[in-house]
């Protein structure tokens, strides 16, 4: 095998999950278009037809699919043509994207430790949905988003990245929400660039970056 055979076949592989319009895709096709992140996408999925993710990916010449969960009769079974997909494209690591179904234990703990999510909320508060009202209800003063590892319990795995944002007077939902996902644009091509050079791990439960663990709420990402 030549050289450059050799260094083609060890670029390492993501898989990208999606259900919507896939800005944070985009930001990962970007960065690894760039170099930043040292990858290739191999596949993206989306659980909903006709997303514009699934445009994106076609866009950028990346083999895409749809895994309509409805068209199956149960959560495992989705679960098990998602694992099956994902394992004949080929991940080092499976990326998040804006993928809202929650999954079952058998499909986190198959990617264990090669698992993250974007959750646009400085967990642990407000997991689930309707982060950004949330927080302007509560008259919170800032706002953000994590990235964090995938672990059983629904945005409780380790964080590894926090951007925050300040939230004005004026906010509404939308306002507050374009503020965040301009962040979430910058932090989560980082996070994915760590794990793709070996800096970041999940060990014993804790996120690792470089040899260190790091703090409860992940990096503080400083724009
Ligand atoms: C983002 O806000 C992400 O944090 C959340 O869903 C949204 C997806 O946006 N999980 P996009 O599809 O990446 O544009």
């Amino acid at each position: 095998m030549s050289e450059q055979q050799n260094s083609t076949n060890s670029i390492k592989r993501i898989v990208v999950l999606v259900s919507g319009s896939g800005s944070n895709l985009q930001a990962i096709i970007d960065a690894c278009a760039s170099g930043k992140i040292n990858a290739r996408i191999s596949c993206v999925i989306s659980n909903r037809p006709g997303v514009y993710g699934l445009e994106r990916a076609s866009h950028a010449g990346i083999s895409s699919q749809c895994i309509d969960h409805k068209q199956f009769d149960s959560r495992e079974d989705f679960d098990l043509a998602l694992v099956n997909a994902i394992e004949q494209a080929g991940a080092d690591l499976v990326v998040l994207a804006g993928f809202m179904r929650i999954l079952t234990d058998n499909f986190v703990n198959n990617f264990h430790g090669r698992l993250l999510n974007i959750h646009p909320s400085l967990l642990p508060k407000y997991p689930g949905l309707h982060t950004h009202q949330r927080a302007i209800d509560a008259g919170d003063t800032e706002a953000g988003v994590t990235v964090h590892f995938v672990t059983a319990e629904l945005d409780g795995g380790p964080p590894i990245i926090q951007a925050r944002v300040p939230v004005y007077s004026g906010d509404d939902a939308h306002t507050l929400a374009t503020r965040v996902l301009e962040q979430e644009h910058k932090v989560y091509p980082q996070a994915v660039s760590w794990f793709i050079d070996g800096k970041l791990s999940l060990i014993d439960g804790k996120a690792i970056l470089d040899n260190e663990i790091l703090p409860p709420q992940g990096f503080d990402f400083q724009d």
